[in-house]
């Protein structure tokens, strides 16, 4: 059974889903704390499934590598198999992206490596394309740069606002990451491959 740190900056749907996949007996993993980096609304959702939660905000800290320090200090007090980043906001200091990887994963609304960074979908209609897609990868040390371990394709439809495409998305990446961790837990992907 895998244990999971799921870091969160917004309203956590793609968090939701996890913990409702997480609550099968038979799927191998299970949500052992939530952190986010401020007073995040999805945080209502650990608290609704007694997941113990954690804020540690950039505002408390001289500077990013002092806030780095305790968000990883924070993340290894329970000594996760995996962390992941579910609508994380935040880039990741490099010391604690060396210190996770390669167990430290990220959700991506878009078909990496087009359209990185915090804005993917804006940009996606932004840049007129007739479809865009879903990502999850290891985070490194870039923005959305690491291997990416399942991707899938979506239309943009006709009529489609930002959060009408943004909805759809997040379908998609729900039941990519849930099936990402199936296939690390039943070790058909090897994240040991990826460690430098
Ligand atoms: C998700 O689409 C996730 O991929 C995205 O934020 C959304 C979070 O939604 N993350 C990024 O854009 C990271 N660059 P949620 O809070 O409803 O789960």
């Amino acid at each position: 059974m895998l244990s999971l740190v799921v870091l969160i900056s917004g309203g956590g749907s793609n968090l939701a889903a996890l913990i409702a996949e997480a609550e099968h007996a038979s799927y191998p993993a299970r949500i052992v704390a939530v952190g986010a980096d401020r007073d995040a609304d999805g945080l209502l959702f650990a608290e609704q499934h007694e997941i113990p939660s954690f804020t540690v905000p950039l505002s408390s800290f001289e500077t990013r590598e002092e806030w780095g320090r305790e968000l990883l200090r924070q993340i290894e007090q329970w000594r996760p198999d995996l962390v992941i980043l579910s609508g994380f906001m935040r880039l990741l200091p490099a010391e604690v992206v060396r210190a996770l990887a390669p167990r430290l994963l990220n959700t991506h609304p878009a078909y990496l490596p087009e359209f990185p960074g915090a804005h993917a979908v804006r940009d996606a209609m932004q840049a007129g394309v007739a479809q865009t897609g879903a990502s999850v990868i290891i985070v490194d040390e870039g923005v959305d740069t690491g291997p990416i371990l399942a991707q899938e394709r979506i239309p943009v439809l006709p009529g489609d606002g930002e959060d009408e495409l943004h909805e759809r998305i997040k379908v998609v990446e729900r039941r990519l990451l849930a099936d990402v961790i199936r296939r690390i837990a039943d070790g058909t992907i090897r994240l040991e491959e990826y460690a430098r």
